[in-house]
């Protein structure tokens, strides 16, 4: 009975997706339609990244790195240059290290096999699905943060979706409700329509092919779905910022691969309560780099928040007056300011040396 009542819909909601992404939905994305590492380099952009942001960024990265062996020749360092700006840098080391996995794996040819591809870092279920998808019209279930509010919005489903449990159920529907053709389409549907419709502000619900059977619409839920995320106090952390200036030129250290901001350029961090007053900067800046600097300025205190901690950073503005002529830890450099901003910096530090440059920060 709840089969042959279930199943027009189900066709029904692919149908209408499908009809949707073809009159409405994004045409002419450099990547649509290309090979397969072009679309997995897009996927892999667009996890956390929107498609405007991302257009340039790829445009310019597979000019400079355009096969998988191009990729995985050149260095970590190179790589990371070219994804400047667009942040989630481990992102940037991950494809890095795949390009050289399929290199030794699989001969530099991009799998096709569903679980070959999930074994490559950086790839998760759905990215996975929707590089087999878009690549190999294969059929897989996506299941991205956009698609999640779609899916708990469509079947009113309650819980946090970044829970277990709630998880779960999404995946369930994903896969129940996948046609058995036009799975390409389909799949840059749901996206699409995730993306430019079933807004998580200010949903489109007028304008929505779903509204007809959306749960969430006929119950005026939509505002409340998905169940935002549980609140919880993160812990907090204090960092000093050492921003060590000798005319045009700042002092950068490379940071340990693993952890946060892992193989990113910053500024020099330390531990305030090792500086009691501003002034033990100057010590510790020639005991640790061999610079000898007056202390300039402490500029204001601002928060950059983890997913599991919140930062609070105080740069520090010293000028350096006798820059040594060799660096001889390996990890550091000094780089123009305006050369730093085209390297792997942390978003917060980006920020930093913009407001810097304007004299923002100095005023
Ligand atoms: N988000 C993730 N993948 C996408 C794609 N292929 N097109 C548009 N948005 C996306």
């Amino acid at each position: 009975m709840i089969k042959n009542r279930n199943k027009p819909r189900l066709e029904l909601f692919a149908h209408r997706i499908i009809d949707w992404q073809q009159q409405h939905g994004r045409h002419g994305l450099p990547w649509q339609g290309a090979d397969v590492y072009r679309v997995w380099l897009s996927e892999i952009m667009l996890q956390q990244t929107q498609v405007v942001t991302v257009i340039p960024y790829y445009l310019r990265f597979v000019a400079r790195f355009p096969t998988i062996a191009a990729l995985a020749a050149d260095s970590e360092d190179a790589v990371l240059a070219h994804w400047s700006g667009l942040g989630y840098y481990w992102r940037a080391r991950n494809l890095h290290r795949a390009a050289q996995l399929i290199m030794q794996r699989h001969g530099g040819k991009f799998p096709q096999h569903f679980e070959d591809i999930l074994a490559l870092p950086g790839i998760g279920r759905s990215t996975a699905a929707a590089i087999s998808a878009f690549a190999f019209h294969e059929r897989r279930a996506i299941l991205d943060g956009n698609v999640k509010r779609l899916l708990a919005r469509y079947h009113a489903i309650e819980g946090y979706t970044g829970e277990k449990k709630t998880e779960a159920q999404l995946w369930q529907q994903a896969e129940a409700l996948l046609p058995k053709r036009d799975v390409a389409v389909y799949t840059q549907g749901l996206m699409d329509l995730g993306a430019l419709v079933c807004t998580r502000s200010k949903p489109q619900c007028p304008i929505c092919p779903l509204q007809a059977d959306c749960a969430a619409y006929q119950n005026e839920r939509v505002a409340q779905l998905p169940t935002p995320r549980p609140r919880k106090v993160l812990p907090e952390r204090h960092s000093t910022f050492l921003l060590l200036l000798n005319g045009p030129d700042i002092l950068l250290e490379k940071r340990p691969g693993s952890g946060i901001w892992g193989g990113l350029w910053c500024p020099p961090q330390v531990d305030p309560r090792l500086l009691s007053k501003v002034e033990d900067a100057n010590a510790y800046c020639l005991q640790q780099f061999g610079t000898e600097t007056i202390h300039t300025l402490a500029l204001s205190t601002f928060t950059h928040t983890f997913t599991h901690f919140k930062l609070h950073i105080t740069p520090l503005l010293l000028q350096v007056i006798n820059k040594p002529k060799q660096i001889q830890e390996p990890g550091m450099v000094w780089l123009d300011v305006d050369d730093a901003l085209q390297t792997a910096i942390p978003t917060p530090v980006r920020k930093l040396l913009q407001e810097l440059l304007a004299g923002r920060r100095l005023v």
